[in-house]
């Protein structure tokens, strides 16, 4: 997920986004209506924008690190599809994807990301449509992070759409592993032996140990500054 990459490659003829010529024309029509997805990844950048900057000046403390976007690219739209067997049409693929508008929330402590979940869902025109919770519930190779689908709504000239974006939200420890771990998937010739992915998930486990010790030491110093007051 690159940082802040919300312009999309609109077109172009010289660089067809597939080779059949009548999914790139579906394609084209998508990539035009791609305002939408990018219109709603800005509600939710500044809606999270407007909880951490409250929050620091109620409590002193940013809740978010920093955050991330993306739109997903043409390339993966058609990938995804193909692999689902949908078909490429504007109206499947805007029915079909919840993740074309994505933001990741990179936290500063675990308990940051309950807090940020909580007050994002309880704004009334937020509508979660899917949570899977990776950190209580971990996948199978150490993966962390909280995932949510919700619907924001984007009021337009002439109508009002209701835009599905994938928030992921983890720690910066959470983020390192997962960084690391998509680009050792992707880069190597091979599959990963068992040895690494054992070793990768043991990483995974000390990452969990370490975000909750920084918490720990987190809410000692903050009660040792409260009780020197
Ligand atoms: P997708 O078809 O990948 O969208 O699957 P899904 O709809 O079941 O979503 P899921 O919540 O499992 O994952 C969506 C996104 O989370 C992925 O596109 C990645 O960005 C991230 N993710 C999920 N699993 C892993 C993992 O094992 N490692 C890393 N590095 N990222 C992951
Ligand atoms: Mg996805």
């Amino acid at each position: 997920m690159k940082k802040v990459t919300l312009r999309m490659q609109i077109n172009s003829t010289q660089n067809p986004f597939s080779e059949n010529p009548e999914i790139n024309e579906h394609l084209k029509e998508f990539v035009l209506q791609q305002q939408v997805y990018r219109a709603a990844i800005k509600e939710i950048k500044t809606k999270l924008e407007i909880l951490d900057e409250e929050f620091e000046a109620k409590y002193d403390h940013n809740p978010i690190n920093h955050m991330e976007y993306r739109l997903k690219s043409p390339k993966s739209i058609v990938e995804k599809m193909e692999k689902r067997g949908l078909e490429i049409t504007v109206d499947s693929i805007r029915k079909s994807l919840t993740d074309i508008a994505g933001v990741r929330v990179i936290c500063n402590y675990l308990n940051d990301i309950n807090r940020i979940t909580n007050l994002l869902l309880r704004q009334d025109d937020i509508t979660l449509i899917r949570k899977n919770d990776y950190i209580t519930c971990p996948k199978e190779n150490g993966y962390r992070s909280l995932h949510l689908i919700v619907l924001v709504p984007i009021f337009l000239a002439e109508r009002t759409e209701s835009i599905p974006v994938e928030i992921q939200i983890r720690t910066i420890a959470m983020d390192f592993w997962a960084t690391l771990e998509h680009q050792l998937k992707y880069k190597g010739q091979h599959e990963i032996s068992e040895n690494l992915r054992d070793r990768l998930k043991s990483c995974a486990e000390s990452i969990t140990h370490l975000d909750m010790e920084m918490q720990t030491i987190y809410k000692e110093i903050n009660l040792k500054a409260c009780l020197d007051e």
